[in-house]
């Protein structure tokens, strides 16, 4: 049997079984945040499997695309060493919902396998769970005794195995239950039996049948379900090899057309299906590369074609990763030189763009995704390698790449970190992982701060020791920095640099390094209240020092960063300049905080004190007191008053006053708990602090902003421009988080969330693989982008509806699909005429998919016991066109290449096949009503 026709015996005989056929659902599953890539036939069933939503079919069957390279199931790390691991594969299953349990669930399982499909009993063997303490479950002797009494397999073929083999889960949450599985003994001696879940190819497992009868929580708490189900999955792949009599699932039909296609395209010697040995020759890491593009290839393409593509996180970065791997196997084993893998894509589109369809609608876009991804890698690929190259020559036998080479090939040649452990272990190397992943989380780190030169640690650490060393000079060098209130420009007077050991130096500045340098006045404003430290340059001639970050130890502000030309002398003139358009931006972000603060106790009560802050260029971030998340109503109040003082332009005071003159201001906000020195400066928006002051209990005060605070704001609300809420969130009990953005940055925010809403409004309509591919996109465009808060909420909402809708039309088509076919299939049997005791039966059904044609095909001549079939589908571009025999009419001689040959003759078209089963196309859709009945009377004269 063809792989194509194997999967058609598997649905024919639960087709027999009353089971409704239900096509794939897609492999990325938009609607499960608990799941990267959909790893197995039953999550479409989940929320039957949970009891939350009504079955339409007791019994249903099908082949579902499964991804299996990340969470709890994933195979990526197998796939191309052995001959059975896939990221993607088919997986045959059949399930019912509450209706038969254990018990016809075993026995279909063996009829299939062994009556059907004529698998010796002695190659059988089946596992059963063997319970487990922690979870408190008794091990499920129930099905060890239906396998030795409702089949015929030898009871010492029978075996109990734990958690890890027989009790399945969908992920860390969800439906499992205890399972049985099925593994066939390949050994020519049939001496497998102690290689069952042995890892050994030669004995291999095929199908699982669980009996979903839990819900793990995310407590890891598993509760009964309403009702017992079954839910059984087999590797179609591995079905194929075994029933083909192939070693390796790569030898099979399934493959052998990709791997033709790879030898065609990147001109290597043909595939041998040799397996790596400890140390794997060129030979076997050919046969390798080949099984792994084989394998990646199937599962980017149907990612791609169902909405996912590569990215830097999430299954995007799954995709990536994959990609990256294939691209480099082929580049460095196979010989390609340039990108391939998208110019393979055909080549699968042609061989399963029957079964699904969506391979050959979304072909040129799936190349165009792979083929921009290979470009871009292909770009740095060589270049990494020879960095590689020149690290690992200098290391031993058994050495270990260094965390900063695994980092620089990740951040420089977009080395995935599993690329690079493979590259590594090929030359017997391993990879200090710990080390890289602690550098990735610098890096991040780094990349929020947005420093360049001296990275946040290093900042972090040397105001630390500078600090600890409490230094004699902080007495002689305090700097005076209260031009950081009313200017970005100052001259003054160098007075030596700091180390990072805290020492201060007045030798001359020079070379390449990270210090500080102290001046006797700044318009620098040091990190502290929570808003950031300043940065820009200081420069003297041509000597030029830039600053990264800067911070205070007691009074002496320390203007941290690298010389980047020439060199400094204590004692000189020296120009500090701000870089002024960061510097406004935070002064906007400060002012906005205020006004949050404000807005927030008047929308939410007093009782809302500031927790903490943080203000720098690009946000507003600002902790308070409250129990509940905001309301979207109290959002939009919040907005509205700061609005309204930005757009009243309210002029911004400051004044320093006595600290206990300063608390009797009504309605005066102070950060509890902060202590705060005898003369204090007030921040007050809309009233001069001195109006305050010569009337301090006035009520009135209570509409204004009035502040302790030693930051810099604008000179009026108006410089905000626009403001908004862009997050909100809970980071403890009792206290919540939100993030505001002002300025440019707003306005930017509302026209991204405009764009965003024009879209997903596009989608309304939309239906199938645009639909889903537009819902991805959103969803990744929302996760990327900054949106006012409100904004997002709404588009959170119309995203959901989105994704119900998607849903909705899955479940129409599965039933339009299954049930639909077959009930037109019915009208036609309805309509046959009789002849020679066989039924002609010849029809147009209008839409039909091919694979609908031949289900439909399929269950006629079942029905009919013996039957001439020739069926059309009008309505497409080409009608479609299949004709088929049952064997008796074959064996007197009946040939549907014939019947078909003649349908094409009367529609203009043709097609192939069998004898017992052809299918082809015609131009002619007009001639099809009048071909019926000449087709008719010519099989009339036949059979
Ligand atoms: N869900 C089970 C599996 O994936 C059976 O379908 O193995």
């Amino acid at each position: 049997m063809t792989s194509n026709e194997i999967r058609q015996a598997f649905l024919d005989f639960f087709a027999e079984r009353a089971h409704a056929y239900v096509p794939s659902s897609p492999v990325v599953p938009l609607e499960d945040p608990t799941l990267l890539f959909t790893n197995a036939g039953m999550n479409q069933f989940k929320a039957i499997f949970l009891g939350t939503e009504a079955a339409e079919h007791a019994r249903v069957a099908n082949t579902q695309k499964c991804i299996r390279a990340g969470g709890k199931h994933n195979d990526l790390d197998d796939v191309g060493k052995d001959t059975y691991h896939h990221t993607f594969f088919e997986m045959l299953g059949n399930w019912s919902f509450g209706d038969y349990f254990k018990e016809e669930a075993i026995r279909w399982a063996w009829d299939l396998l062994h009556h059907k499909f004529g698998i010796p009993a002695e190659r059988l063997h089946a596992t059963y769970f063997a319970g487990d303490a922690v979870d408190g479950l008794e091990p499920d002797d129930e099905a060890r005794d239906l396998w030795t009494r409702v089949t015929g397999i030898d009871p010492s073929h029978v075996h109990a195995f734990g958690k890890k083999d027989n009790f399945w889960e969908m992920a860390e949450t969800g439906p499992c239950g205890p399972c049985t599985e099925i593994h066939v003994d390949l050994t020519p001696d049939l001496s497998g039996g102690p290689l069952v879940n042995g890892d050994d190819a030669r004995v291999i497992e095929v199908w699982n049948l669980v009996f979903i009868q839990f819900n793990r929580d995310a407590t890891r708490k598993l509760t009964r379900l309403p009702a017992c189900h079954v839910d059984t999955g087999m590797g179609f792949e591995r079905l194929v090899a075994v029933l083909q009599g192939k070693k390796s699932n790569y030898d099979t039909d399934v493959f052998t057309p990709l791997l033709e296609a790879i030898r065609k395209e990147t001109g290597a010697p043909a595939y041998a299906g040799t397996l790596p040995s400890a140390a794997p020759t060129a030979e076997e890491l050919r046969d390798v590369s080949y099984r792994v593009v084989a394998d990646h290839l199937r599962t980017l393409s149907f990612a791609i074609a169902d909405g996912a593509a590569p990215s830097n996180d999430g299954r995007g970065h799954v995709l990536r990763r994959i990609l990256r791997r294939g691209f480099r196997y082929g580049r460095v084993y196979l010989g390609a030189d340039g990108p391939f893998i998208h110019k393979l894509v055909g080549a699968l589109a042609a061989q399963m763009g029957d079964q699904f369809p969506e391979l050959r609608r979304q072909q040129a876009h799936i190349e165009a995704v792979i083929r921009e991804e290979e470009e871009s890698f292909g770009r740095t690929l060589d270049q990494g390698q020879r960095h590689f190259d020149s690290v690992a020559e200098k290391l031993g036998p058994g050495g270990k790449i260094d965390a900063e080479t695994a980092f620089k090939l990740h951040d420089t040649y977009g080395f995935p970190i599993d690329l690079t452990e493979i590259i590594a272990g090929e030359r017997g190397f391993a990879v200090d992982r710990q080390g890289y992943e602690t550098r990735m989380e610098e890096a991040k780190e780094l990349a929020r701060k947005g420093g360049k030169f001296g990275d946040i640690d290093e900042i972090r650490a040397f105001t630390h020791a500078v600090g600890q060393n409490r230094a004699p000079f902080f007495e002689t060098t305090k700097t005076d920095d209260r031009a950081k209130f009313s200017t970005f420009e100052l001259e003054a007077e160098l007075i030596g640099w700091v180390d990072a050991e805290g020492r201060l130096s007045e030798e001359p500045l020079e070379g390449d390094r990270f210090c500080a340098l102290v001046t006797r006045a700044t318009p620098f404003y040091a990190e502290q209240g929570g808003q950031v430290g300043d940065r820009g340059t200081i420069t003297h001639g041509g000597s030029r020092f830039e600053v990264v970050d800067t911070q205070r130890v007691q009074d002496t502000v320390l203007h941290l960063g690298n010389l980047t030309g020439g060199r400094f002398e204590a004692g000189l003139p020296v120009r500090l300049a701000v870089e002024e358009g960061r510097r406004r931006r935070i002064m906007a972000n400060h002012s906005a905080t205020h006004l949050l603060n404000l807005g927030l106790r008047n929308t939410l009560g007093e009782h809302v004190m500031q927790k903490g802050s943080l203000v720098d260029d690009g946000k507003t971030r600002f902790d308070f007191a409250h129990k509940k998340g905001l309301e979207a109503a109290e959002i939009e109040q919040v907005e509205a008053l700061v609005d309204e003082r930005i757009t009243a332009g309210q002029g911004v005071y400051d004044l320093e006053v006595e600290l206990p003159r300063a608390l009797g201001i009504h309605s005066l906000r102070a950060v509890f708990g902060e202590k705060y020195p005898e003369k204090v400066r007030v921040v007050s928006f809309g009233r001069p602090v001195e109006e305050l002051l010569e009337d301090p209990e006035n009520p009135a005060w209570h509409e204004l902003s009035i502040e302790l605070c030693g930051g810099t704001h604008v000179a009026d609300a108006g410089a905000l421009g626009a403001f908004c809420l862009v997050s909100e969130e809970g980071i403890q009990k009792g206290v919540r988080r939100v993030v505001g953005i002002t300025g440019e940055a707003a306005q930017h925010a509302r026209a991204e969330a405009a764009e965003l809403g024009r879209k997903a409004d596009a989608l309304a309509g939309a239906s199938g693989d645009a639909l889903h591919a537009g819902v991805a996109e959103l969803l990744r465009e929302l996760g990327e982008k900054t949106l006012p808060l409100l904004a997002r909420q709404g588009l959170q909402a119309q995203v959901e509806a989105l994704q119900s809708e998607i849903k909705r039309q899955h479940k129409e088509t599965s039933r339009g699909q299954g049930a639909e076919i077959l009930e037109r299939a019915a009208a036609v049997l309805e309509g046959g005429q009789d002849a020679g005791g066989s039924r002609l039966l010849v029809a147009d059904l209008p839409g039909a998919a091919t694979d609908q044609l031949r289900l439909a095909a399929d269950w006629l001549r079942q029905k009919s016991g013996s039957a001439a079939v020739c069926l059309f589908a009008t309505g497409g571009e080409k009608v479609a066109i299949l004709a088929a025999f049952t064997p008796d009419l074959v064996d007197k001689g009946l040939d549907a290449r014939v019947l078909l040959k003649e349908a094409g003759r009367l529609i203009g078209g043709g097609g192939g096949g069998k004898a017992e089963l052809a299918q082809g196309g015609g131009k002619d859709a007009g001639a099809v009503p009048g071909a019926i009945p000449q087709l008719l009377s010519w099989l009339a004269e036949r059979v």
